[in-house]
């Protein structure tokens, strides 16, 4: 063992400090060396990939991928190969790609559709023939949302409502509504409200579905998400502070995201401890049906919240994060300690496992 952990990131793009890293990731790297352990940041060229996979592997026991999927050069797939191809040699991969892709893809939505974290009607379409068979039939049932699974920007997250309120009224329920039927779309991007035809707008969302992990998850809509969105940010297994992401008031209004006018409150779990108890019970059937071998070393979990029949608040998923998750905001609350701890951790055991003393 080296007692070595390489934390990865690419040059550039708009989530860098001016030290030329993400805001958090010189943190994580100073808690693992105030930890006794090295550590060190290197960056991903995907023309240099073998000389790196050649000085990672001679130097280090671990990565810590801190890369946003949607920024790196020469596309996301060099990227993880590289990072299949360090797992495959030994090192511990925080995250590794098939965890990156269980957990952050948002099929993972449905995979949890027959637990109480998710409403059973939520699909997932991986063809243009599935979306347009079902959609107009889902849509009958109430006010959906459809979400692309690349971006994480609120970008391609429409809300969709028919125009005509009195024919919402009216609609049978599981009769396909008529493709020249009106309806209202907001993006979660900026909630910006377009009223269209059904047939084309679904002739337009086909480009979310075509391409490399396409897909679009058809979910109701949660019409309480006006009272927040409520993320819990992990490490490992340990929630360590929750968001409260209120929507900008008004018209149809539905996002989350900072840029659409979203107003944030950070607190501590104890703020949450209901949720929290509950996403504890809930974290092993989350592993189990997302599978891979780890929870993600940091993640978040997106809640909105509903109503049981006996009125009481429940909670239901909309979304986990892993790829790239950072706690800028948040470096006071020492989390970076936490990360050190899990990270380092990992490796022991990995290597306990391994190497019986
Ligand atoms: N089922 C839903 N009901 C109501 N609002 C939703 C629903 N799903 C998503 N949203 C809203 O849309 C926003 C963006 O959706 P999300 O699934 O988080 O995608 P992204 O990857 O773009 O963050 C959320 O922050 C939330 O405000
Ligand atoms: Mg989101």
């Amino acid at each position: 063992m080296h007692q070595a952990i390489v934390v990865f990131e690419v040059e550039g793009g708009s989530d860098k400090f001016i030290d030329g890293h993400r805001k958090d990731t010189m943190p994580i790297v100073n808690a693992i060396k105030d930890a006794g352990w090295h550590a060190e940041v290197l960056f991903f060229h995907p023309e240099r990939a073998d000389e790196l996979f050649n000085v990672v592997v001679g130097h280090f026991d671990a990565y810590i991928s801190r890369v946003n999927p949607g920024n790196i050069p020469g596309g996301e797939q060099g990227y993880l190969d590289f990072l299949s191809r360090l797992t495959d040699a030994g090192l511990v991969g925080m995250s590794t790609p098939a965890e990156m892709m269980a957990y952050g893809a948002k099929d993972a939505l449905v995979k949890l559709r027959d637990t109480d974290l998710v409403p059973s009607d939520t699909a997932a379409y991986y063809a243009v023939e599935a979306f347009h068979n079902n959609f107009p039939t889902s849509l009958s049932y109430g006010e959906r949302v459809l979400k692309q699974n690349r971006g994480s920007t609120g970008s391609g997250i429409w809300r969709v409502q028919l125009a005509d309120k009195g024919l919402a009224a009216t609609v049978a329920p599981g009769t396909a509504l008529p493709l020249d039927t009106k309806i209202k779309a907001t993006e979660a991007v900026d909630n910006h409200t377009e009223i269209r035809e059904l047939g084309e707008f679904m002739d337009f969302c086909d480009q979310y579905i075509i391409g490399a992990n396409g897909m679009l998850v058809d979910m109701r809509f949660m019409p309480r998400i006006v009272e927040g969105e409520i993320r819990i940010l992990l490490v490992g297994p340990h929630p360590v502070f929750v968001v409260h992401k209120k929507p900008a008031e008004g018209d149809d209004n539905f996002s989350a995201t900072l840029f659409s006018g979203a107003k944030y409150t950070y607190d501590r779990p104890e703020a949450w401890q209901e949720l929290i108890d509950m996403f504890a019970q809930v974290r092993p059937v989350i592993a189990e049906k997302l599978g891979g071998d780890n929870i993600p070393l940091i993640w978040t979990a997106d809640f909105m919240l509903d109503t049981a029949p006996d009125g009481s608040d429940t909670y239901v998923l909309g979304e986990i994060n892993c790829s790239c998750v950072g706690f800028t905001s948040e470096l006071d609350m020492g989390i970076q300690e936490l990360v050190a701890g899990e990270a380092i951790g990992r490796v022991v055991e990995k290597f306990a496992v391994e190497i019986p003393a």
